[in-house]
């Protein structure tokens, strides 16, 4: 049913998403994890990109080291075309294109280019198989760097994990800065699409403030779902599995797969 409507949307097919925030730690990489497999668990194709060298959401899925020779990197450079660069995760529905160091290079060689901040958009683009997927979801790296710069530039929207902890709002200030940046030079479209609170304590009053000050200054940018400070989330990746697999009635998990819920309400309205 989603699948039509969605197919309907702009002149391509799937619609693009990065996940960002310059700050680490703040669960990027869990909840393109998570969100992405509750997608896939609804029936809709995902593809997931890994672009921090890290790997984190790599390995998250279950990826070893020497499973990568084909990767985000290989497919920012050139070297790989999307489609010889994508993996079936063990999640149905779920594909991914994984990274490894490498990228860390690509910081660096893509400064001197020209098309510095196109190079992902290219690649995705020059794709003729782009009915394959309904959502592809960008894990960016800590940074504002080229990398994340080449997610904002492929991307119809962006998504913000916001960690509810002291100064989690200053480093929005930046972000939305680099947003705009983006939407004035490489990106017009770009929208930022939701702000998701993360790691909530409820025994944490620091919490409550910072997804307060959160709404009042963000208002419906802010998804109403919020997701707990859950143990089982944490424990996940070492398994290489979402915990919404490893775990799927702990309270993370519930809640990541309200958030997908959320998400695809709001796709729908949006459509409409
Ligand atoms: N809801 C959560 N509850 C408990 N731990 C979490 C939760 N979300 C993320 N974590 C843990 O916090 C750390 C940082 O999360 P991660 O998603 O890797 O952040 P980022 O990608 O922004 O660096 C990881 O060890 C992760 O397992
Ligand atoms: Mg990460």
């Amino acid at each position: 049913m989603y699948k039509k409507k969605l197919n309907t949307n702009n002149n391509h097919k799937h619609k693009v998403f990065a996940i960002a925030n310059q700050k680490g730690g703040v669960g990027k990489t869990t909840t393109t994890i998570n969100l992405a497999t509750g997608l896939a668990a609804v029936g809709l194709k995902i593809l997931l990109i890994d672009l921090d060298p890290q790997g984190n959401a790599s390995t998250g899925l279950g990826f070893e080291k020497n499973e990568r020779q084909v990767n985000s990197y290989s497919l920012i450079s050139g070297e790989s075309k999307l489609t010889e660069s994508i993996k079936n995760s063990k999640i149905p529905n779920l594909d991914i294109v994984v990274a490894t160091v490498d990228l860390l290079g690509a910081e660096i060689e893509l400064i001197d280019k020209e098309k510095r901040g196109y190079q992902l958009d290219e690649a995705i683009k020059q794709s003729n198989d782009d009915s394959t997927y309904d959502y592809i979801l960008i894990d960016c790296p800590p940074a504002l760097g080229i990398l994340t710069l080449n997610a904002l530039t492929a991307a119809d929207s962006v998504l913000v994990p916001l960690q509810c902890e002291f100064f989690a709002l200053e480093g929005l200030s930046q972000l939305m800065k680099t947003v705009e940046m983006v939407r004035l030079t490489f990106n017009p479209n770009l929208k930022l699409e939701g702000i998701i609170l993360t790691m909530f304590d409820k025994r944490n009053n620091l919490s409550e403030q910072v997804a307060e000050d959160a709404r009042k200054n963000l208002g419906s940018t802010v998804f109403d779902t919020v997701i707990p400070r859950n143990v089982r989330v944490s424990e996940a990746p070492s398994h290489g599995i979402p915990a919404l697999v490893y775990d799927y009635k702990c309270s993370g998990s519930v809640a990541y797969m309200n958030l997908a819920k959320e998400f695809i309400e709001r796709e729908s309205n949006f459509l409409r």
